[in-house]
């Protein structure tokens, strides 16, 4: 096969098992295994493809053909500035959490800040912090075994080892080593889909880990936890940034506030759906 009957054999596969852009999938599956750019195609397209690079382009094809999501296939995605090995096991880092990490940013005053981000998964969120604060130190905290393996070795690869320190732990109960007022912000994009919701997620979440998504009965354990016991943590005027889920801005502004939060703030994102809540102690 040329590349170029191998482009359309693919988008044809593609389009056929109900991918939503196949040409955009195509064109990360050709980047990523014929390091192809825009002229590749003009320059390439009537040449053959060598028996190896069709056999391992068409298998994982095929592995995408079946639900798993292309970024599990080629194994990496990014996000912000940050380029993240990603696998099962690990959530695939979403563009909605640029909204949460800016409106951190917005708020941060010092150029030292010293970070807890909750429930870290790929290190998405602390790596892509990292990136813009250089003198930072980041406590990333991860409870799986298999989402924790991404974690390290994502810090490493984007050279972050020394502003972000990976910590192995379940935020329920590690709030306990560190000593009230600490933090300057904490950040989280944690699990907060309802549990009974779950099984109706789309063909390609069910690849992921269920850990990364359940947010208990009514989606919002991860913020009870975070409102009682994380928030102490902060110093005075300390900021606090949280990823939430359509209609949770409410519930979580309130948990908040008990909690002795100050100036609390839905924010939303260009869709208009809740996104994100900040505050600050
Ligand atoms: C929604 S994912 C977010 C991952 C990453 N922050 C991001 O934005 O791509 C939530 C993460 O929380 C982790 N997690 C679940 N329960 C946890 C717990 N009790 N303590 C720490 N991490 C937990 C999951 O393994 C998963 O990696």
């Amino acid at each position: 096969m040329t590349y170029k009957e191998l482009q359309k054999y693919a988008l044809t596969s593609l389009a056929s098992c109900g991918s939503d852009c196949p040409e955009n999938e195509v064109r990360e599956l050709f980047r990523h295994f014929f390091s192809a750019d825009r002229f590749f195609m003009a320059e390439n397209g009537d040449k053959a493809v060598s028996d190896k690079d069709e056999k391992a382009f068409i298998s994982s094809l095929e592995k995408r053909e079946s639900g798993c999501p292309l970024q599990y296939v080629i194994g990496h995605w990014s996000f912000m500035d940050a380029e993240l090995e990603v696998g099962e096991g690990v959530l695939i880092p979403r563009d909605d959490t640029e909204v949460c990490v800016r409106e951190c940013m917005s708020m941060v005053k010092t150029e030292a800040p010293l970070i807890a981000d909750l429930c870290s998964g790929s290190g998405a969120i602390a790596i892509a912090l990292a990136k813009v604060y250089h003198n930072a130190r980041i406590i990333a905290v991860e409870l799986s075994e298999k989402a924790f393996y991404y974690l390290e070795r994502n810090i490493r690869s984007n050279n972050m080892q020394g502003i972000v320190e990976p910590v192995r732990g379940d935020i329920s109960s590690i709030f306990n080593e560190y000593q009230d007022g600490y933090f300057d912000v904490i950040i989280s994009n944690p699990p907060y889909i309802r549990t009974s919701e779950l099984s109706g997620l789309q063909r390609e979440v069910h690849f992921e880990p269920q850990m990364a998504l359940d947010g208990g009965k009514d989606g919002l354990d991860f913020y009870r936890i975070i409102s009682e016991n994380w928030l102490p943590k902060l110093k005075k005027g300390g900021i606090i940034s949280l990823e939430i889920g359509e209609g949770q801005g409410e519930a979580v502004k309130a948990m908040l506030g008990e909690n002795g939060a100050r100036n609390v703030r839905i924010v939303h994102d260009i869709g208009g759906l809740e996104r994100t809540v900040t505050a600050t102690i």
